[in-house]
């Protein structure tokens, strides 16, 4: 069902100079499965583009000026808590760094699919994310389990530490999951995020587990066999993680094992 755009009054800061004065139109999937009688339908807003504006700022406004009732997420508002991905214009990204400049006059904003819905543009990607997380046991299991705290961490080669640095920066938004054709037909499917964790953890020197464990946690269709390549995650990766190299490694590290 589409209705009548709701319009914002133009701000001052439009018209001073300061906006970019263009009026935008923003299509909002919305249903939330909570109320009884909803059902899923578009709602377009339409509000005045300021200058630098984010789809965090827009949809702020939406939700201070036009309709109270709009759910979406926001935390840290810099790309790094991962609680604002959505689709925009039919990709998963993240909504705090998605300049409204870069969108066409109208732009369509959904929810994450695959993961529970909480209402409007909101999705329960924790509920998700914990589960895989315990079903990777996606932390370090100590080569020493009671380690003197008293005494430094052993030394870690910088260029070894930079590789683990490099796939712990997942925030765990869910774009990869979201993306990913294979996720969509295998509900336990652990995606690329979940690859990516087992990937770390496998080069951290401080974790006992070898690549027989491993294969135990991830060595079927539901980890890494189940992966088609169809490489959507390595796409939609808002911080560019270098997922499809990691996801062929260890594809291979497994079949090895499996052999
Ligand atoms: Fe998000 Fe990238 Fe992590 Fe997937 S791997 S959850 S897309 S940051
Ligand atoms: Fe899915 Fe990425 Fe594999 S999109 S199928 S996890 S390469
Ligand atoms: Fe934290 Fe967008 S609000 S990543």
């Amino acid at each position: 069902m589409n209705e009548a755009p709701i319009r914002v009054v133009p701000r001052a800061t439009a018209a001073d100079g300061q906006g970019a004065g263009r009026r935008l139109k923003l299509k909002v999937l919305r249903h939330n499965p909570h109320q009884p009688g909803s059902v899923p339908h578009w709602q377009t807003y339409e509000i005045e583009e300021a200058e630098g504006m984010t789809l965090f700022i827009a949809l702020t406004e939406i939700r201070e000026k036009l309709d109270a009732s709009l759910q979406f997420d926001f935390v840290c508002r810099a790309g790094i808590c991962g609680s604002c991905a959505m689709v925009i214009d039919g990709k998963p990204a993240l909504a705090c760094r998605t300049l409204t400049k870069n969108l066409g006059a109208e732009a369509t904003l959904a929810p994450l699919p695959f993961f529970e819905l909480i209402g409007d543009l909101s999705v329960n990607t924790g509920k998700w994310m914990r589960g895989m997380s315990e079903r990777l046991e996606g932390w370090l299991h100590m080569v020493d389990p009671r380690p003197d705290l008293t005494r430094m961490e052993q030394r870690m080669e910088p260029e070894l530490a930079d590789q683990i640095y490099e796939l712990d920066r997942c925030i765990e938004c869910g774009c990869c999951v979201a993306a990913c054709g294979t996720a969509r037909m295998r509900e336990d499917f652990v995606g690329a995020v979940g690859l990516n964790r087992v990937a770390r953890f496998r080069l951290d020197p401080r974790d006992k587990r070898t690549d027989a464990d491993y294969y135990e946690i991830v060595g079927d269709d539901d980890g890494v066999f189940g992966c088609m390549t169809l490489l959507a995650c390595h796409d939609v990766c808002p911080k560019e993680l270098p997922l499809a190299t990691q996801i062929a490694y260890l594809r291979r590290k497994m079949m090895r094992q499996g052999l």
